[in-house]
């Protein structure tokens, strides 16, 4: 392990300011360590569309790394270090579904319907969006994005991550009358009136987060009396409700790191980013609600980065072709940045 980390710091060095390595908060201890940045989804969409390097590798899943591609500059290529880290998540809707979807839901709806798609989705989705004028949101700024289209008089189509959508519905006090869950099997509620619903829900799930239970929580509850329970919103409801907070990635390890010495915080979230909590707040105790590790994350690896590093400086040299780009297809750029560069503006503004 020692020699690839210092093949790979050496590749670093040689290529200099032509290669930038972001990683997401759930990559593995090591990746991170070797990293430019590292952040939420949303902190590295912007970020990462904020450097100038030629080649971004970006350690993450594939949605990550398309979202990078639709806002880098024309000259950028992005890297990824195993194209099949995907998401199960994203892979739960696509553009077909989806119109298929919102022409049955724009029948009976009053009002005009606006899909937003948060940003573990794949880019035939955020093209979907795009061309439908709605946005990208992430777990960080679910809330302003729906508002956003809500206090506009308008519904609003939110897929794929249930959880996500009806966490955030709760914290803004949409009536449950005005929700509606959509099974993938494209039925709706039975019986419900749809005319006057302000926010449809697809039921998409991450099977990392959806382990977590109230038990888990109740259990270190009961052991570690005066404990801060945290987790991710894309946990089942009766689980955040329990929780002391939510939030995304970028928040828990910031509220973490803000919290005064000796704390004790349960997390409920991807296991590699709780275990590398804890080792980063050693002056806390730093507990997994239930170890439960994202396998699509943990396929990048210090074998795959030095091979996209080694790739680049081939590439430079002449010597050997560029592998492990990631490319949107030509389609789905323009609309899916357009539902980007919107989440953007509206999480700025
Ligand atoms: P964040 O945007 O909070 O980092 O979440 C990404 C993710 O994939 C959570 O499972
Ligand atoms: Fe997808 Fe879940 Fe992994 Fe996040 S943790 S990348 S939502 S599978």
């Amino acid at each position: 392990m020692k020699d690839i980390i210092e093949k790979i710091k050496e590749l670093k060095k040689t290529l200099g300011d032509s290669v930038v390595i972001p990683a997401h908060h759930y990559q593995k201890i090591e990746i991170v360590r070797l990293s430019d940045f590292v952040g939420d989804s949303y902190k590295l969409a912007v970020d990462c569309s904020n450097t100038e390097s030629e080649f971004i590798v970006f350690c993450g899943v594939r949605f990550m790394a398309e979202g990078a591609q639709l806002l880098a500059k024309k000259y950028q290529k992005i890297i990824m270090p195993d194209l099949d880290a995907g998401c199960p998540l994203a892979d739960m809707i696509d553009s077909q579904i989806a119109e298929k979807l919102y022409r049955k839901i724009s029948k009976s709806c009053k009002r005009e319907i606006i899909p937003i798609v948060y940003i573990n989705s794949y880019s035939n989705m955020k093209s979907f969006c795009g061309q439908k004028d709605g946005s990208v949101c992430t777990s960080s700024n679910a809330g302003k994005i729906i508002e956003y289209y809500l206090s506009q008089d308008k519904a609003v189509f939110f897929s794929p991550d249930y959880n996500l959508g009806i966490n955030t519905a709760r914290q803004l006090k949409i009536p449950s009358d005005k929700i509606v869950k959509i099974e993938n099997d494209l039925t709706i509620e039975p019986g419900k009136d749809l005319k006057d619903i302000r926010l449809f829900i697809w039921d998409g799930f991450c099977y990392v987060h959806k382990v977590f239970t109230t038990d888990d929580i109740s259990k270190l509850r009961e052991r570690y009396p005066g404990i801060n329970i945290i987790v991710h919103p894309e946990c089942d409801e009766e689980v955040v409700n329990s929780s002391d907070i939510s939030g995304s990635t970028q928040k828990i390890y910031q509220t973490i790191k803000d919290s005064p010495q000796g704390s004790i915080w349960g997390v409920g979230t991807e296991l590699n980013f709780v275990s590398r909590i804890a080792e980063d707040f050693k002056d806390k105790k730093i507990i997994p609600l239930r170890n439960s590790p994202c396998k699509d994350m943990e396929k990048i690896n210090l074998t795959n980065l030095v091979q996209s590093l080694s790739s680049i400086l081939d590439y430079k040299t002449g010597k050997g072709k560029l592998k492990f780009e990631v490319k949107v297809h030509e389609d789905f750029q323009l609309p899916a940045r357009k539902a980007l560069k919107k989440m953007i503006e509206i999480s700025k503004g």
